[in-house]
């Protein structure tokens, strides 16, 4: 098993993993700030030594709202992403929340069919959620 829970020395990777994969990233401060926030769970996938993807989630009543997932480029297609995205729906489990939540731009088809792989539906949409580039949202839940 390659997906652990991030710890303090992860946060680096994660705000280079940011920097990369968003044109709005959490800085190393945010990333910080909500690691050290009891709401949320982070997790890392971890290969060789090196963190090469990363994805966190925080609870809001009986709901788990995804706020990141990001695989390094030179990783994607080779499961990390599923693996990580996995791991928050087992946590949601464990934890006994009714449900999983998140936006994504309304574009960003390799992350769209990430989550419908992993069963999750549309439930709505958000027009001009993003900034540059403008663009809507697709809301898509999970129930557990
Ligand atoms: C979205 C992201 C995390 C996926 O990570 P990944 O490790 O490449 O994904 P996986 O290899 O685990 O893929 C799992 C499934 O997702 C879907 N998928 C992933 N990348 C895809 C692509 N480029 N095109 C189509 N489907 C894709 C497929 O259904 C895939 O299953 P399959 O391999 O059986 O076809 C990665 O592309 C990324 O970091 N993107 C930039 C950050 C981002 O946009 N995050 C989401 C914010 S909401």
């Amino acid at each position: 098993m390659n997906v652990r829970r991030m710890n303090p020395g992860d946060l680096e990777k994660a705000a280079e993993l940011e920097e990369i994969c968003f044109s709005d990233p959490w800085t190393y401060e945010m990333l910080s700030e909500s690691f050290e926030n009891t709401l949320y769970r982070f997790f890392v996938y971890e290969q060789d030594g090196q963190v090469t993807g990363y994805a966190g989630m925080f609870k809001a009543l009986d709901e788990g709202n995804i706020a990141n997932i990001a695989v390094f480029p030179e990783y994607r297609r080779q499961g990390i992403g599923e693996a990580l995205l996995a791991a928050l729906i087992d946590e949601g489990r464990k934890e006994g929340l009714s449900r999983m939540f998140l936006e994504v731009r309304e574009t960003n088809y390799p992350a769209v069919a990430l989550y419908k792989k992993l069963g999750f539906t549309e439930a709505g949409y958000r027009k001009d959620y993003y900034h540059d580039p403008e663009e809507g949202a697709k809301i898509l839940t999970l129930d557990l």
